[in-house]
């Protein structure tokens, strides 16, 4: 049986959801997310570790400015994920820049409230947008990159499913040593079958 993805077509005022998971929930990125919480994540050394944003302070005014950047960017679908419990903004997921042409997309994510690591809502939120992505947008194929040390990171593209495809040698500098980028893709008819078809 197919699996559902509940998508903004159905979006109704008591459903914040544009995409519905078992745990999460994936919803816009609203300029009222961006407040202590979110500066707090952009300006912690644990989760900016292997993240380039790493090395630009940020204010609530710059971020602000990059969720109305994003916003207004028809390549790039920016989502908020949120624990179904509560409502919670943990975090944020990126599908982007979308290539049209070729019908291929980036996947990166940040989930910056250190409380909710390892419980599954990465993987849960990249294997939701992934669907998305292959179901509704008719991508033909995902990818995704990650610093060699980010074991978190590669274990959750590999429990969505996604294959490391190779890794770029010495392109990354931490602490004064390079490490390799580790290269993750997912195509199409690899994710329908075990993702989507159930
Ligand atoms: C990387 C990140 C997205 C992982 O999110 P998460 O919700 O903790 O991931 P999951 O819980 O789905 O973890 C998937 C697997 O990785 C493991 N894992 C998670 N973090 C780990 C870590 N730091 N070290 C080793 N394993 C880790 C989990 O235990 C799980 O394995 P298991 O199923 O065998 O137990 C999150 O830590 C994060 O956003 N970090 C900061 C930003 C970042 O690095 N983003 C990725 C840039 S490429």
């Amino acid at each position: 049986m197919k699996k559902t993805i509940t998508t903004t077509g159905g979006k109704r005022a008591d459903n914040p959801a544009f995409i519905m998971g078992e745990r999460i929930y994936l919803r816009e990125v609203r300029l009222s997310d961006v407040n202590e919480n979110y500066y707090r994540w952009l300006n912690d050394p644990d989760v900016t570790r292997y993240l380039e944003t790493r090395y630009i302070p940020r204010s609530l005014e710059n971020i602000r400015q990059y969720v109305e950047s994003m916003d207004v960017n028809p390549d790039e679908i920016f989502l908020a994920i949120c624990l179904k419990e509560n409502g919670m903004h943990v975090g944020n997921i990126k599908l982007g820049p979308i290539n049209r042409i070729h019908r291929f997309a980036d996947i990166s994510l940040l989930i910056g409230e250190k409380s909710v690591w390892r419980q599954g809502i990465g993987t849960e939120a990249i294997r939701l947008l992934a669907n998305f992505a292959f179901d509704v947008l008719n991508l033909n194929k995902l990818r995704s990159g990650c610093y060699e040390d980010n074991k978190g990171s590669m274990k959750a593209f590999l429990k969505a499913g996604f294959v490391q495809e190779g890794i770029l040698r010495k392109q990354w500098q931490v602490n004064g040593i390079f490490q390799g980028e580790i290269v993750f893709g997912l195509c199409r008819e690899e994710m329908m079958p075990r993702e989507i078809s159930k």
